[in-house]
């Protein structure tokens, strides 16, 4: 099984490069499952339903999130119809609406995709590596292709979820931090590791957002309204993983960027 994921889609721009670029990845790559982390895909924070209905149609197969889930008050009317949206496993299970697992079967073959949250510099919420080994135990009573996006701040705490997991899943793919890292390899055991994936959005904001407040805010310390940027050049972000069907252990992990200065290639 081959894995299109595309990391961190930003606002309007960002939803524009998806629309824009995901049929070309498509047919270059020809995935069997597009994966698409979505949590700032509305105005930078959260998502709405129309904007998760439209990754569908643009050709995602399961719509993953992150911190800022919750932003968009939408989400609560839909989350829990919302089959192929996955958010942070680890909020706390009783009292948190939607799914931290989904299942999508192609040709007979399973897949389990995982969102999980970290915890460093970032809000305590359940033990991600507690989670994590209750939902590969229950994931490989299925399936053994198992992907994980971690949504975490720190490199440690990716790399720790990395080894952690290493033979017990496929891939784990790091989101949040919007900077694409160069560390694609595959561990010992067959798991495909990437620290994070990057964004897709404007290519000249800092993470996709002006410039101006976010260098404000470091030079004065006063508060700064962040504002997505809403027009100019974008960049897309990716990694394509390919999978045995058999043993779920990856074969192959490649990183992407397409923007003005990584035009796309056939
Ligand atoms: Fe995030």
């Amino acid at each position: 099984m081959r894995l299109l994921f595309v990391g961190d889609v930003v606002g309007s721009v960002g939803r524009d490069t998806v629309s824009l670029y995901l049929p070309l990845l498509k047919k270059k790559y020809r995935p069997q499952v597009t994966i698409i982390n979505g949590e700032n895909a509305a105005a930078g924070r959260g998502i709405t339903e129309k904007i998760y209905k439209k990754f569908l149609q643009d050709g995602a197969d399961v719509v993953t999130l992150g911190n800022h889930t919750w932003d968009n008050r939408d989400i609560f009317e839909f989350i829990d119809e919302a089959k192929k949206m996955v958010r942070p496993a680890n909020f706390p299970a009783a009292t948190t609406p939607g799914q931290g697992i989904v299942y999508i079967k192609v040709n007979q073959v399973e897949l389990a995709v995982i969102n999980l949250q970290g915890r460093a510099f970032m809000v305590d919420i359940d033990d991600p590596f507690a989670v994590i080994d209750e939902l590969v135990a229950e994931a490989r009573q299925r399936t053994p292709l198992i992907f994980l996006d971690f949504h975490a701040e720190t490199t440690s705490e990716k790399q720790a979820m990395g080894w952690f997991l290493d033979g017990r899943v496929s891939a784990v793919v790091g989101t949040h931090t919007h900077v694409q890292t160069n560390d694609a390899r595959i561990l010992p055991e067959g798991t495909a590791y990437l620290t994070d994936v990057g964004m897709t959005g404007p290519y000249d904001g800092i993470l996709g957002m002006k410039r101006e407040a976010v260098i404000g805010k470091f030079r004065t310390a006063l508060p700064h309204r962040f504002e997505v940027v809403e027009s100019g050049r974008n960049t897309l972000s990716y990694c394509v993983i390919e999978l045995d069907d058999v043993t779920g252990k990856a074969k192959k992990i490649e990183v992407g960027q397409i923007n003005e200065d990584s035009p796309f290639r056939d």
